[in-house]
């Protein structure tokens, strides 16, 4: 049971500094995602909390514990990677006992533990293949179980669903998070697919550029984003130029938006006073054009549509040129609107506004 505290960590290759002063309080028992696109400093991050890499400043507490200095191997972790990183010819059980065996558990414990673990990731009887034998699906699951057998005081993972197919990537979401919550092992996840950080997580950490952008649980992120580059990257966002009118520092804001009047929550004040709109496919409403566009409302026409059963999904061009991606479900999706339709697109209170210069 471990509470992980990171303090305004930092790291600095050749005068580049890749991580930029992170810090964060990580509830014991939390499923954390670092989420962000490659190069924004994850695997750097997680490898800091490893302690494979030394920060050039900041601390990493591991509860009253201080690491900052500790060896990797005396830090009580388990890891979990991308490639597996098995032992290619040491059977199954033979590589989740590794972590015991290293310890000098005796050998009916290992016994016990192992096959425990093994039948907690679904490969009771697998225990004497060898790794090569093995799907990815497979592997990762030997992978995970390796990780958690030692009782590890954190768990980091890095990217460890990139290298299946899509199907198995979303079984393994449920895998490892049902063996996390059972374990209550704290958690720090990689991944730069915003669709696993929202499945999986307790609290997702949107990184940018080095720095933490937002950080908070997967709803809070998606229906509170406090920067353009925040709702761009989980999710998808329409966003399109907005016009204050009038006063912006109060909470509800009063926006010209393609020749009509949005209103919604200001997330934050930008200093040059431009904003941009962030409206989700699901916050536009569309209907078929009947007279002209009231207030909240602007008139398009639907350049194309994806029909899905359940859900429609438009790209629909604004009467000003900008294009915009409206979804309907349910009743409203079973009839869809047809290609080239003369429609009015209608933006809903959920929409929020953001700097420009938040992108
Ligand atoms: N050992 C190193 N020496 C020099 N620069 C490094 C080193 N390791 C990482 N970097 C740089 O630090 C930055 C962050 O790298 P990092 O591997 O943490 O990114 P990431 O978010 O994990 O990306 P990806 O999604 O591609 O894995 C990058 O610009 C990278 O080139
Ligand atoms: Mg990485």
């Amino acid at each position: 049971m471990t509470e992980l505290v990171l303090g305004d960590i930092r790291k600095s290759y050749h005068h580049v500094e890749v991580l930029k002063g992170i810090s964060r309080r990580i509830p014991d028992g939390t499923f954390f995602t670092l989420l962000g696109p490659s190069g924004c400093g994850k695997t750097t991050l997680l490898r800091v909390v490893a302690g494979f890499v030394a920060p050039t400043a900041g601390r990493v507490h591991f509860g009253a514990e201080d690491v900052t200095h500790v060896a990797p191997h005396r830090r009580e972790i388990g890891m979990v990677f991308q490639d597996y990183a098995l032992f290619p010819d040491k059977s199954v059980f033979e590589n989740v006992a590794y972590g015991l065996r290293a310890r000098r558990r005796p050998n009916d414990e290992i016994k016990r533990k192992v096959g425990e673990y093994l039948e907690r990731v679904g490969l009771g009887g697998l225990s004497n293949r060898l790794p090569t034998e093995m799907s990815g699906g497979q592997r990762q699951r030997v992978a995970l179980a390796r990780a958690l057998v030692i009782g590890p005081r954190v768990l980091l993972m890095d990217e460890p669903l990139s290298n299946l197919d899509a199907a198995l990537r979303v079984q393994m979401r449920d895998v490892i998070r049902s063996l996390q919550l059972e374990t209550k092992t704290t958690t720090i996840f990689v991944t730069h697919d915003q669709e696993e950080a929202l499945a999986m997580s307790d609290q997702i950490a949107v990184m940018k550029d080095g720095r933490i952008d937002q950080c908070g649980a997967p709803d809070e992120v998606y229906r509170n984003p406090r920067t353009a580059y925040v709702s761009r990257f989980v999710g998808s966002a329409n966003l399109l130029e907005a016009r204050p009118m009038g006063n912006q520092t109060e909470e509800v804001g009063r926006f010209e938006v393609n020749g009509t009047i949005v209103t919604g929550r200001t997330m934050s004040e930008a200093a040059d006073g431009r904003y941009l709109v962030v409206a989700r496919p699901e916050n536009l409403g569309i209907r078929k054009a009947s007279g002209a566009p009231g207030e909240g409302e602007v008139a398009g026409r639907v350049r194309s549509l994806q029909f899905q059963g359940y859900r429609t999904s438009y790209r629909v061009v604004l009467c000003g040129g900008e294009e915009v991606n409206v979804e309907t479900f349910g009743e409203l999706a079973a009839t869809p609107l047809g290609r080239g339709d003369e429609v009015i697109i209608s933006f809903n209170d959920k929409c929020l506004f953001v700097p420009e210069a938040s992108s």
